[in-house]
């Protein structure tokens, strides 16, 4: 039986660039080693878009596997949701590429901005509508193209993001299955973090704003890294309290691949064991609002996640923004 309160995830799906560009391959670019990026971060290695790939041109593929294996037409989607900062372009939004792409012609399509906490936000949003039932299928993609916005000459930045894409279909499930709870939280006062200086309607694109290197990604790494654990230990607890579950009931814990050290310690907060999370940074370093719906795709494909498990996801990212949610697979 299908109830119109409970709201899951059916599928998911992936893509990533072809192109791998190693912790060695960097040692060319900046000053830096692969022992410094293995140990500070747990990076080895990031995928890179070439010049045939697009952010609505990776979402696009990711979608397509996530409505195939949930058995649906583009057309029977009625929402289309598509988490990103990296944009094809400053309009019209990535998702109504994605749109005619797939040619999800029912489908309201939009971008969601919530940096790297976005798919955790368009899941979120997406259980709204499908409670209140005014839609029936959503298809939700976390996509990012971050490395035309890194700065190669910053070896603070350079060697952390990658691209990539992931999508799900969500619908409405069998009572007590699917998402159990969700929050979402932002402090733009943090904004000063993690930012793109210019390209934005307050300092367009100039010969200056080139000069002075203003499009690339700045960003106060040690600041973010102890407001993450707070706040990825702290939503966490929120969203299991919310549904009636302690960290004892979790199977795994899905968190936002930003740095390996900062899921440590969040785990080790949470007093949960290391085989209980799951992590890919090794191989596509932070793909922001990819992050997690890659990890999760990957977690399902390889059957490491079965029928029943309690799962907690959790993110964090620029805004700041950061957020939780339980789902009972
Ligand atoms: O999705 C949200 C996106 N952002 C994040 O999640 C960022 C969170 N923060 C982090 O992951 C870490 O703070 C970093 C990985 C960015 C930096 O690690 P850290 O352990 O906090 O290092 P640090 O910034 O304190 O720098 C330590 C040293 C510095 O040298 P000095 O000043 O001690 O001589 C840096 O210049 O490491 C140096 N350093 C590097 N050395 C070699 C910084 N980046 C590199 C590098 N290679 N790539």
């Amino acid at each position: 039986m299908v109830s119109r309160s409970a709201v899951g995830i059916v599928s998911t799906g992936r893509a990533l660039p072809v192109s791998h560009v190693s912790n060695q391959d960097l040692e060319t670019v900046v000053e830096t080693s692969d022992q410094w990026i293995t140990s500070r971060t747990g990076i080895k290695e990031r995928r890179i878009v070439n010049s045939d790939e697009t952010c609505s041109g990776l979402a696009t593929i990711a979608s397509k596997i996530a409505l195939e294996r949930a058995g649906l037409r583009p057309a029977e989607i009625d929402l289309l949701i598509v988490a990103t900062v990296t944009p094809d372009r400053q309009m019209p939004s990535a998702a109504c590429l994605v749109q005619a792409n797939l040619q999800a012609y029912n489908a309201a399509a939009f971008d969601l901005a919530a940096g790297c906490t976005g798919f955790l936000f368009g899941l979120n949003v997406a259980e709204q509508y499908l409670k209140a039932g005014t839609l029936k299928n959503v298809l939700l993609v976390g996509v990012d193209i971050l490395s035309p916005f890194v700065n190669w000459q910053d070896r603070n930045t350079c060697v952390l993001f990658g691209d990539g894409a992931g999508a799900v279909v969500m619908t409405n499930v069998e009572p007590g299955r699917g998402l159990q709870a969700s929050k979402i939280f932002s402090d733009g006062h943090k904004a000063g973090l993690l930012y793109v200086p210019s390209g934005g309607s307050s300092s367009p694109a100039s010969l200056r704003t080139v000069r002075e290197r203003r499009h690339y990604i700045r960003m106060n790494g040690p600041e973010i890294f102890k407001f993450a654990v707070n706040t990825m230990v702290d939503s966490t607890l929120q969203v299991l309290e919310m549904c009636g579950k302690t960290t004892a009931d979790l199977d795994y814990l899905l968190p936002h691949q930003a740095n390996r050290r900062i899921i440590n310690f969040a785990l080790k907060r949470l007093g949960l064991k290391p085989e209980q999370v799951l992590v890919n940074i090794h191989r596509y370093g932070n793909i922001s609002s990819a992050s997690i719906p890659v990890l999760l795709d990957e977690a399902v494909e390889q059957g490491n996640i079965k029928e029943g498990d309690l799962l907690a996801l959790v993110s964090f990212g620029a805004g700041l923004t950061w957020g939780a949610a339980v789902l009972n697979w």
